[in-house]
């Protein structure tokens, strides 16, 4: 394939951030976008003369104008988008949350894989520079066997007691702190453990809104024993940006990590990898990253070229695919039951 033409389904927030980072990756020819705003499509059409403009997106997935769609309409859409995609022979880049229940995220999985066709969701973490330098440390077993991880996603999104409005207001949509925000920590601890086992207990809370949940925590076990205690809080006034810090205490020693940089601690000093005994501190920007373009940080367009290229080199994506999106939604809906049983 020698361009590979793309679409975006859903043209708000995300929709125009992951447009001015694909629209760069020099494979990519950007052909259509489909958004039920009118208003939005009024507005752009001029500034994007060869984009051909739809208000029902399901006229774009039939139109033959894409080889490859990205998903970026409020999560309860996700499914239908996506599947109907799938249908097309359309690879698929689909935001997060994948979808809002786990046997549509399976079956999507599923369909994906037998038709083989690309597919990967939104999970952007997973190309932090930081968390990368923690997955490697973790697969390099530089802190011998991990026990326990404390994993906290914290912001300052919801700080208002006036009635929310829009789709994030009700959990069926794909709306509430675990969902938006808890979805990413809990697909981090897949990228760098696997699969979680059991969850033992997990509590919803309100500060804020009324129909969903601003605070989120639970107890999660993974494969050899590993725990997991997450907190999720969007409404924490002390936070100015998002702030996600991962603790994770090994036989050896400790890995301290959030979106700035690294600590390390070692009982012994580990030759093989030049590392000290002690604390060693790791700021972000003293980590490689060659990343072309920023917006937002560089995992947004390190995922997205990911994809991109994944789709012109016919390959599955080294991001998330469906079938790990599917691992993380069957966690967050046996959080949601067991909060339920409580
Ligand atoms: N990866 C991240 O860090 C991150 C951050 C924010 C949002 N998200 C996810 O991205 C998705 C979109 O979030 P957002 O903040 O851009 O929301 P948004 O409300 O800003 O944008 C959604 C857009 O979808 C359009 N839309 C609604 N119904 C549609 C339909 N049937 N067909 C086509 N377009 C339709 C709306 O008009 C709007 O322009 C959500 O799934 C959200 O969870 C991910």
């Amino acid at each position: 394939m020698d361009k590979v033409r793309v679409g975006i389904i859903g043209f708000g927030r995300m929709g125009l951030t992951h447009y001015s980072i694909i629209n760069t990756h020099p494979a990519v020819e950007m052909t259509a976008i489909a958004d039920t705003s009118s208003m939005m499509l009024n507005m752009i059409k001029k500034y994007l003369p060869n984009v051909k403009m739809f208000e029902d997106y399901k006229d774009l997935l039939k139109s033959g104008l894409v080889d490859a769609v990205i998903i970026c309409t409020p999560s309860i859409l996700h499914y239908e988008a996506c599947k109907l995609a799938g249908e097309n022979g359309i690879a698929v880049f689909c935001e997060k949350p994948f979808t809002t229940s786990p046997e549509q995220s399976l079956e999507l999985a599923n369909m994906f894989e037998q038709k083989g066709l690309v597919n990967q969701v939104g999970y952007v973490y997973r190309f932090d520079v930081v968390f990368n330098k923690v997955k490697e440390y973790l697969d390099q077993n530089l802190i011998g066997k991990v026990s326990h991880v404390n994993a906290q996603f914290l912001s300052a999104t919801i700080q208002s007691t006036k009635p929310a409005k829009g789709w994030r207001s009700k959990r069926e949509n794909g709306g509430g702190a675990t969902y938006e925000m808890g979805s990413h920590v809990f697909d981090l601890m897949n990228f760098f453990i696997g699969k979680q086992q059991k969850v033992y207990g997990s509590l919803l809370n309100q500060v804020y809104s009324e129909s969903v949940e601003d605070i989120c925590s639970a107890e999660v076990q993974y494969a050899d024993g590993i725990t997991c205690s997450f907190h999720v809080n969007w409404s924490d006034y002390t936070y100015r940006k998002p702030m996600l810090k991962l603790d994770f205490h090994g036989t050896k020693g400790k890995i301290q990590a959030d979106l700035y940089g690294l600590k390390v601690y070692l009982r012994d000093e580990n030759k093989e990898h030049g590392i000290p005994e002690g604390w060693t501190t790791t700021p972000m920007n003293m980590l490689p990253d060659p990343t072309p373009y920023y917006v937002r940080g560089t995992s947004f367009t390190n995922q997205l070229y990911a994809f991109a290229d994944a789709v012109k080199e016919s390959r599955n994506t080294t991001g998330c695919s469906f079938r790990a999106a599917s691992e993380t939604q069957e966690l967050i809906h046996t959080i949601f039951e067991n909060n339920e049983k409580q």
